[in-house]
């Protein structure tokens, strides 16, 4: 596998491939990013990922600086996927002057969910993307159902702009005791990891109970919510979405659906979601 760290070279690699099959990353990979990069594979027989940790994508409390960054375990992982090519930037190749040109997702979309606790998170990784994109050229791009708002805002933005590459969702990989893998479960300590796996079982019991016929979605979403509270989380929230666009869902529209959570446990902010 090649490792790249300048645009130019980058280019000049994939001038020479028919096809490439790309998924971008901010590196600290998990068994989450290599089965997108395995998945890849089927779409291409040249998969590139890229590693940035990407700064405009991060709140002022974030966190970015402690973010994990770990490249030359994150490339034996990817060597051993089948990647051939690694685009690692550094800030001052991605962004050699400060970036004053933003892609700017759709007020409905990103106003929502995640958009509500992370103020301009979506417009920081539409721009990378875009970037990204721009610099790979991929005819597959493919990203994580377990950032399920990230992979709707993006699919919007291919659509758009009407840009010459399919997107492909990965399913989310789960620990054995169904915790969704994040990169930032790494932060959790010991007993916050023992007790992590409810924001799953949460969603579940909501899935279980839709398909059983419960309608009263805000009912659900609040025992949800009270039921974190109680076990010592701060939920930020539960809701049960349309897929298509991640607006409330109503119990009489058959449109498919989905519930996605945020909350935190002790300083770790954990995501998750479930198609229903
Ligand atoms: O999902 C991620 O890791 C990031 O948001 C992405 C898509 C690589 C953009 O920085």
């Amino acid at each position: 596998m090649r490792i790249i760290h300048s645009v130019a070279e980058f280019r000049a690699a994939r001038a020479e491939l028919p096809s490439l099959a790309f998924v971008p990353t901010m590196g600290n990979l998990h068994s989450g990013h290599i089965a997108l990069a395995t998945q890849a594979a089927l779409h291409s027989p040249h998969v590139a990922a890229s590693i940035f940790v990407n700064r405009l994508q991060f709140g002022p409390h974030e966190d970015f600086d402690r973010y994990p960054r770990t490249l030359a375990e994150d490339a034996a992982k990817l060597e051993e996927a089948g990647a051939s090519l690694l685009f690692a930037p550094d800030e001052a190749e991605m962004y050699p002057q400060r970036q004053t040109y933003h892609v700017e997702p759709a007020a409905e979309h990103v106003s929502i969910l995640e958009g509500e606790f992370r103020d301009g998170h979506f417009r920081g990784v539409a721009t990378v993307v875009m970037k990204l994109l721009n610099i790979i050229q991929p005819t597959h791009a493919l990203f994580g159902k377990k950032d399920y708002q990230q992979l709707m805002v993006l699919r919007n933005m291919v659509r758009e702009f009407a840009m010459p590459l399919e997107v492909v969702a990965g399913e989310t990989v789960r620990a054995e005791d169904g915790l969704a893998l994040s990169s930032r479960n790494g932060y959790l300590t010991e007993s916050e990891r023992a007790e992590a796996p409810r924001l799953y079982a949460t969603l579940q019991q909501i899935r279980d109970a839709v398909r059983s016929g419960a309608t009263n979605f805000p009912q659900l979403e609040s025992g949800a919510v009270e039921g974190l509270k109680a076990s010592g989380w701060a939920p930020e929230y539960i809701r049960i979405c349309r897929r298509s666009d991640l607006q409330p869902a109503h119990p009489d529209d058959p449109a498919p659906r989905v519930v996605l959570a945020a909350a935190r446990l002790g300083a770790t902010r954990l995501i998750d979601n479930l198609e229903i």
